[in-house]
């Protein structure tokens, strides 16, 4: 197997067995978002303490590429402080998630980590 349907393979199981998936019952922060084109949504939710992201997860709905993102990245983001996230770029996200994505799936492969910038720092992303 090469290392592209490796990384495909990770994607997929992260799809079909999400990690941090569903509404936590205490959260400090929450936001959401949708791509306007396709109507998918991710909407996330953190428990800080002091900075730190004591507890995260996401739910919502939408295609392999954005569910396994908010996967992926909920667990990247677990433990981290908010000054350690600053500098996480759609570039890392892009890294995090190990696919080749096409300019058409860039808005899904970004979702997850909008949703996160707006909650930590209040920046909604264009779209
Ligand atoms: Fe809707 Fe990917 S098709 S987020």
């Amino acid at each position: 197997m090469d290392t592209q349907s490796l990384y495909r393979e990770e994607l997929l199981e992260h799809y079909r067995n999400p990690q941090n998936f569903g509404k936590l019952s205490h959260f400090d922060i929450s936001s959401k978002q949708s791509n306007p084109f396709c109507g998918d949504h991710v909407e996330m939710f953190i428990t800080l303490e002091k900075d730190k992201i004591k507890n995260i997860g996401f739910d919502g709905r939408g295609c392999a590429i954005s569910m396994a993102g908010g996967s992926m990245l909920t667990e990247f983001a677990k433990g981290k402080t908010k000054e350690e996230l600053t500098s996480f770029s759609e570039k890392d996200m892009l890294a995090l998630l190990g696919i080749e994505v096409s300019e058409t799936r860039k808005k899904c492969a970004l979702l997850a980590l909008s949703v996160l910038k707006d909650c930590l720092y209040g920046v909604k992303s264009k779209s």
